[in-house]
């Protein structure tokens, strides 16, 4: 009984909550975008009111069917889609999706593509008073749209962007979602900082491709898809380390960290590397209660380490202490 009583008070007093921006959750574990819908379709296989938030498919101010078959393809130890944003459009996600999510009980992070600015803002001032919207987080690095590449990939054109979608985003903490698809990761998350982005999220997929041999032919239709799963985390690891230290840190910017997270472990990875939050995908495939285990799991570290609150992680990450080799 008094050793019950014990470990309750101990869990008692550890804090899993986390702030992005003005948003605070009750923990840092969400999931990413495209990886589990809208949330309906998720809500049997896991109860997500305990997810620290719940991040929705992209959603376009029309509805698109994707690209054509075959759009998803498994690779050693990841997997490569091109899915094209397929999703039901605005009028359809405001009418028959967001109801029915914003009655799951977990706030919503609203993920948001487009083609142009003009596209970006009629479904970001469309969704920006809605009480159902936690965030809104801009997907400007989604790989398999030719004409979306553009923004994340060149800090000017970005920081139009989100120059122009800050100002019509009042209420919602504004995400907005890194491509790792260029040379200094750095510059594009200083643009978005610089132009109002409340918090970053990274990282979106790596371009790849798989070809089938017997066939001599691409394996997706679409010739190339994005990378995700265990196979970019070191990747991803070291491109949230980089922009915590040059861009997010100095900013007070928080940072959503994913890319081939499975376990706790690789969750506190990313939080001692300058991640405030985590988001799992691809790893919902193997196990859709991943979010679950990488929870207990970080609880149960912060104990082993004394720790009070999740937050203390952040950015924590020491110099390596290995003795360099005599002579
Ligand atoms: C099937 C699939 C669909 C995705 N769709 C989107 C999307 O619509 N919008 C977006 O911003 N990212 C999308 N992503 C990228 C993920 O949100 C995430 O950035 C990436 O997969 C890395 O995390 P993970 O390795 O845990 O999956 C998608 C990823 C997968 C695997």
């Amino acid at each position: 009984m008094l050793q019950a009583m014990n470990e309750s008070q101990v869990a008692a007093q550890i804090d899993l909550s986390v702030r992005l921006g003005r948003l605070t959750l009750k923990n840092p574990v969400l999931t990413v975008s495209g990886t589990c819908g809208y949330g309906d379709e998720y809500a049997p296989f896991m109860d997500l009111r305990r997810l620290g938030a719940f991040t929705t498919k992209s959603v376009t101010v029309k509805e698109r069917k994707g690209n054509a078959p075959q759009r998803i393809v498994e690779t050693a130890g990841g997997m490569l889609n091109a899915i094209g944003l397929a999703n039901v459009g605005l009028d359809r996600f405001v009418a028959e999706k967001l109801p029915v999510l914003s009655r799951l009980g977990v706030p919503a992070i609203v993920n948001v593509a487009g083609h142009s600015i003009d596209d970006y803002l009629a479904v970001c001032a469309r969704l920006d008073p809605l009480d159902a919207v936690a965030g809104l987080e801009l997907n400007v690095s989604c790989p398999n749209v030719c004409d979306g590449l553009i923004f994340g990939t060149d800090p000017k054109a970005l920081a139009e962007l989100v120059k122009q979608v800050r100002a019509v985003v009042k209420r919602a903490v504004l995400i907005v979602k890194l491509s790792p698809n260029v040379t200094d990761i750095t510059a594009t998350a200083r643009s978005a900082v610089d132009s109002g982005a409340d918090c970053l999220s990274m990282i979106n997929t790596f371009v790849g491709m798989a070809i089938n041999v017997e066939r001599q032919e691409p394996v997706l239709a679409n010739l190339t898809g994005g990378l995700s799963g265990p196979a970019i985390k070191p990747l991803a690891l070291n491109l949230v380390y980089k922009v915590y230290q040059a861009v997010a840190k100095p900013a007070g910017i928080p940072i959503i960290g994913m890319g081939g997270i499975q376990n706790w472990r690789d969750a506190v990875e990313f939080l001692l590397a300058g991640a405030t939050a985590v988001g799992i995908g691809t790893a919902l495939f193997i196990d859709p209660t991943t979010p679950l285990r990488v929870l207990a799991g970080l609880e149960d570290y912060l104990r082993r380490h004394n720790l009070k609150s999740v937050r203390e992680l952040t950015g924590r990450l020491r110099p390596n202490r290995n003795e360099p080799p005599a002579g």
